[in-house]
């Protein structure tokens, strides 16, 4: 798709209705987010969710997924120990929870792992810019990549990701201009987040597309719930405006 100028439609799940909602209305990737630590546990971050959990989720959205490509994110603490460890937990999500891929934040100091997991047979999405696993360093959920070191740092760590191995890239919370310097400069499709209209993919979290986390919504995100009428047209509404390239508009960007 990358090649042929498509654009890439993804949004999280976390359970069998929804999985197969998305996936028949065309939704390519469908990721199940360790945002569910957020949105569906009500915690305040990322970070409490395990393994457990996201193998139990991923099981849920597998049995509504037919067409489309199911990532399963690796929870904080489940990979960064050592590629052995990150290699034990992926297997669990792919084989237990029936995953394609496995989605681990972190740069070029992930490489080696990376590179272990694929070498094993194990697909690999990374994930840069605002890493929600590491908010407590972050400072809160903020733009990254304004400052010249840290988007210097942010091409590189694409890069490496990318000769370790990996398939896919999640950008979130990057300005436009660097998201798209960093998607024109890989071979490898990039999945954006209030990144900008010129990453190759969109993905939103499901429950800010309906409108319905009762916390604050990012910037970056938007309510197609609003004058659908129903969630599928929402979804559906979703899917055309990524495709016509009309989401995200500057208003949800940085
Ligand atoms: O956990 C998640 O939902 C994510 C997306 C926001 C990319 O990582």
């Amino acid at each position: 798709m990358k090649a042929r100028g498509e654009r890439i439609c993804c949004l999280t799940v976390y359970d069998y209705s929804f999985a197969h909602m998305l996936d028949r209305a065309g939704v390519e990737i469908l990721l199940v987010g360790d945002s569910l630590g957020m949105v569906i546990q009500g915690h305040p971050t990322t970070l409490p969710v395990s393994l457990d959990d996201a193998v139990y989720h991923t099981q849920c959205v597998a049995r509504g997924c037919e067409n489309a490509l199911l990532i399963a994110d690796m929870p904080f603490g489940s990979f960064q120990g050592d590629p052995q460890s990150a290699f034990d937990s992926a297997a669990r999500l792919m084989g237990e929870g029936q995953a394609h891929m496995v989605k681990i934040e972190g740069g070029a100091v992930m490489a080696e792992t990376v590179a272990f997991l694929v070498d094993r047979g194990v697909p690999v999405c990374g994930h840069l810019g605002l890493t929600p696993q590491s908010v407590n360093q972050l400072g809160g959920f903020r733009v990254q990549g304004r400052q010249e070191s840290v988007a210097d740092r942010l091409r590189q760590d694409a890069q490496s990701l990318q000769n370790a191995g990996a398939s896919v890239l999640v950008l979130e919370a990057v300005p436009s201009g660097l998201a798209k310097e960093i998607t024109q400069g890989l071979t490898i499709p990039t999945i954006g987040i209030g990144a900008g209209p010129d990453t190759d993919g969109q993905v939103l979290v499901l429950y800010d597309l309906l409108g319905i986390y009762p916390q604050k919504s990012p910037k970056f995100s938007k309510n197609f719930l609003d004058g659908a009428g129903s969630v599928s047209g929402a979804v559906q509404a979703f899917i055309e405006d990524v495709r016509s390239g009309q989401f995200p508009g500057p208003e949800h960007s940085f």
